[in-house]
């Protein structure tokens, strides 16, 4: 079963900042998910919500800012005091954390609350310059851009949920990817049956390694977890 470091090492390090990059790249996982918005001035910026409140000394919108304001914003502080100063990566940093790695980066698009018109296509772009296309994976709650960055770029797609209330094993087919995304509570009830019926079944975020085992045994392909390392020490 493939480990993914969340938000990068984001149990030990303020979760996606470099810090928490550089130490998930140091270990021997599969790889690393992240979640990416876009900047008032179009930048892709690295962050999980879509305000900066949570994880930075700041207060607003991501994308009311542009990438120069958010670049002020200690984005580590409010994890622990020693890693105060911390900025919010842009991707381009992020993918050169990885640029010598085997990793796989699951860029998780957060484009569901708001569209970000063109982060798909700025994504795609990047990759290629960064030579890191090969080993990407998108995945969103808007199930559209996963659909965009499959068919235009030839990427590889999640279709990420938390809860669905359709024929998941049809919907995959529309979706076009096999690959899915779930809640740790709804693996646990569907991912069984999910998997009998030939999806790939990834969970978030699974910090205990009873459930990991669990999982494990019915067949799930990766986990997400916010402790990589003790995870990857004791899971079997
Ligand atoms: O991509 C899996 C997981 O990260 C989705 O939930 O809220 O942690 O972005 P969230
Ligand atoms: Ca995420």
């Amino acid at each position: 079963m493939e480990i993914f470091a969340h938000r990068g090492s984001s149990g030990t390090h303020p979760e996606n900042t470099l810090p928490a990059f550089v130490e998930a790249a140091a270990l021997p996982v599969h790889g690393v998910e992240l979640d990416v918005h876009l900047s008032a001035d179009g930048e892709l910026v690295v962050i999980h919500d879509e305000k900066v409140n949570l994880t930075t000394n700041g207060k607003g919108y991501v994308k009311d800012m542009t990438l120069a304001e958010l670049k002020t914003l200690d984005a580590g502080s409010w994890k622990a005091g020693e890693w105060a100063g911390s900025e919010m990566p842009t991707l381009a940093q992020v993918f050169g954390v990885f640029e010598n790695t085997h990793h796989v980066l699951n860029v998780e698009l957060k484009t569901d609350v708001f569209p970000y018109v063109g982060a798909v296509e700025k994504v795609a772009k990047l990759a290629a310059e960064q030579g890191m296309e090969h080993r990407l994976v998108i995945s969103s709650f808007n199930h559209p851009d996963v659909k965009l960055a499959m068919d235009r770029y030839q990427l590889t797609g999640a279709i990420l949920a938390s809860n669905i209330l359709v024929d998941m094993v049809a919907y995959t087919e529309t979706a076009g990817t096999k690959r899915l995304h779930l809640s740790l509570p709804y693996a646990l009830r569907h991912g069984a049956e999910l998997i009998e019926k030939g999806c790939e079944v990834y969970v978030y975020t699974v910090n205990r390694l009873d459930y990991a085992e669990q999982l494990q045994q019915i067949g799930v392909s990766g986990i997400f977890t916010d402790y990589p390392e003790k995870m990857l020490g004791e899971l079997k």
